[in-house]
């Protein structure tokens, strides 16, 4: 039975199982299979194409960025209700919510296309930890991005999801060290990725499948050596109860534009969110979730 209500972190149940709180702590990320059905990962890649294709055609306050080899659709939930399903995907949620006590916030969401492009000689795929724009210097936690594990529970404030809709081949996409969201040595300069130092790896994915992992570990895009470009839509979540690290959402002015649990999932608040408890039901009744 889950108990509800409760303000101390160590009274709130998990909803990780121990093998996900298992495999997190060690690895840093975690992989849900098709968390998205084909037909609304075919929907979604038709409104991207036209939105990529047709900038000026885009409707507010979603924002085109691209180049020739790749772009980025930035506030997409606001442009069509599908993309919600996204960021409050409850499969998705479930994971999420046991990371940062139950209590998430979205504060960016972005559609990200990169194509295959003629790699210049001696460019390198490079790695990094997700930041806001500060630095902490070496040795010292930032508050933002923190990771911590202790009597059985996870607390991992800031939390990235990243849902493919095309399919991933090994050595494309997302790359990671992991367990690197522990780690407190930094990446010595003299050591390139991919090498028994730092073992980067690469995950074979179909298209709506989720990898949700801690910006804290040291990740990046390898290079995309498919003919079809890759299309991945990243959310990142952080503790509603303290952090705001981006003040854009939710975006008042186009508040008609999203759901009520969409704009609660976008807003700062200290208390239980409306979705975030319809989900603890249904967990607690046994319900499956959609
Ligand atoms: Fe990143």
């Amino acid at each position: 039975m889950l108990i509800r209500g409760a303000d101390s972190a160590i009274d709130l149940p998990s909803t990780l199982t121990e093998e996900e709180k298992w495999h997190y702590d060690l690895f840093g990320y975690l992989v849900l299979r098709q968390v998205v059905s084909p037909a609304e990962v075919e929907q979604m890649l038709e409104i991207a194409s036209r939105w990529f294709a047709n900038p000026e055609t885009v409707p507010e306050p979603v924002n085109v960025t691209q180049d020739e080899y790749s772009g980025v659709l930035n506030n997409v939930q606001y442009g069509d209700r599908i993309f919600e399903r996204l960021s409050l995907n409850e499969k998705v949620m479930r994971i999420v919510m046991g990371l940062m006590w139950n209590r998430p916030r979205l504060f960016n969401f972005a559609l990200v296309m990169q194509k295959q492009r003629p790699i210049p000689e001696g460019e390198k795929e490079r790695l990094h930890r997700d930041t806001s724009g500060f630095e902490f210097p070496d040795g010292f936690r930032n508050p933002h991005n923190d990771y911590q594990a202790g009597n059985g529970q996870i607390y991992s404030n800031y939390v990235n999801t990243a849902i493919t809709l095309v399919d991933v081949p090994q050595d494309n996409g997302f790359m990671c060290i992991p367990g690197t969201h522990k780690s407190q040595v930094k990446l010595p300069s003299t050591l390139d990725i991919d090498n028994e130092w730092a073992p980067a790896i690469t995950f074979e994915l179909k298209a709506g499948d989720c990898l949700i992992f801690s910006p804290r570990l040291m990740h990046g895009p390898k290079f995309w050596k498919v003919d079809y470009p890759r299309r991945v839509v990243f959310n990142r979540y952080q503790f509603s109860f303290y952090f705001n690290e981006n003040y854009n959402l939710p975006i008042e002015t186009h508040r008609h534009c999203i759901s009520d649990d969409q704009y609660e999932l976008e807003s700062v608040q200290r208390s239980e969110k409306g979705f975030a408890k319809r989900i603890l039901e249904k967990i607690d009744k046994g319900e499956e979730l959609c």
